[in-house]
């Protein structure tokens, strides 16, 4: 039995064959309808969440089966002080499959030690998000064909975002990628990040300029600053409309650049990039549901 707790968990040809699920469901989404019937799915969130809870729940009744759970701390155990291991050996009586989000980094690694079930990590504070890489790397290949020599760009709290870091861990493992970290001095990726780029010499510079790194890149990642994550409101109000992406930032960008976002967006991207070919990042939220689905079904061992 296995969890997905980290995106690295996964070998590049695991990723593959996720990738190529996905497309299949794409195609034939008849074929997928009825593969978990009689599998239930609990979605754990003790952190808010809109896409990635709902985006849990559509793929598993697209795939037939069933979904129970929770979106909010408050209305779980949790708040009368059961521990996360007691709750994942709970709800594994329950469940054919959890999906976990909760604010506290390794909190879904304890679940998974504890579950009789798989257990996938559904964002844990600002450590990782493998399902959210899940969406973006179907997103940059049905774009761009391959992940290869790609220059990607992340821009905004590359600190706090945790789904950049698992998004750079995955891209890590395809040759010839670069990475440009754009984002003011509090903001940076953090030192074991990027010490893990250096061990496996991955070529990124640093910048806090977003218009001089535009002309290189071929993939733009944008993010909102975390609010949540900041110990005070006055360092939050000061940051966080370091960047916002207008049209006017966008003229010396390639023609083909991807513009990729996880959502939800704050003011960091202009609403009149909306119809821009470039933007994808309503495409990623779709991504996401189809990359969960080849996910559950390679927990589950569904053929
Ligand atoms: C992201 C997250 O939860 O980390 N959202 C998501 O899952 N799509 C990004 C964010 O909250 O900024």
């Amino acid at each position: 039995m296995r969890s997905l707790i980290d995106i690295l968990e996964l070998s590049t040809t695991e990723l593959d064959e996720l990738i190529s699920t996905a497309y299949d469901i794409i195609e034939n989404p008849q074929k997928y309808a009825h593969k978990c019937e009689g599998k239930k799915l609990a979605t754990l969130f003790f952190e808010p969440s809109t896409r990635t809870r709902l985006s849990f729940e559509a793929a598993m009744y697209e795939l037939g089966g069933n979904v129970l759970g929770f979106s909010e701390a408050q209305s779980s155990s949790a708040s009368k002080g059961e521990s996360v291991a007691d709750t994942a050996k709970v709800i594994s009586c329950y469940a054919d499959i959890i999906a976990m989000r909760h604010p506290k980094e390794g909190a879904p690694l304890v679940a998974s030690m504890n579950a009789s079930v798989p257990v996938i990590n559904a964002g844990d504070g600002g450590h990782n998000h493998p399902t959210q890489t899940l969406a973006d790397l179907l997103t940059i290949h049905r774009e761009k064909g391959h992940f290869d020599n790609l220059t990607v760009g992340f821009c905004g709290d590359l600190k706090f975002g945790r789904t950049v870091h698992s998004l750079i861990a995955a891209l890590s493992r395809y040759s010839g990628v670069k990475f440009v970290l754009i984002s003011p001095t509090e903001l940076k990726l953090p030192d074991y990040v990027k010490e893990n780029l250096k061990n496996d010499g991955i070529e990124f510079t640093e910048t806090g300029d977003l218009e001089k790194a535009m002309p290189g890149l071929d993939i733009l990642y944008m993010t909102r600053v975390q609010r949540e994550r900041f110990f005070n409101e006055e360092d939050y109000l000061r940051l966080k409309d370091s960047y916002i992406l207008t049209p006017e930032k966008l003229n010396g960008a390639k023609a083909d650049m991807s513009i990729l976002h996880p959502l939800p967006r704050v003011n960091e991207i202009s609403v009149a990039i909306d119809n821009d070919p470039r933007a994808c990042y309503f495409k990623q939220v779709l991504n996401g549901k189809y990359m969960r689905m080849a996910l559950i079904l390679k927990l589950l061992e569904v053929q």
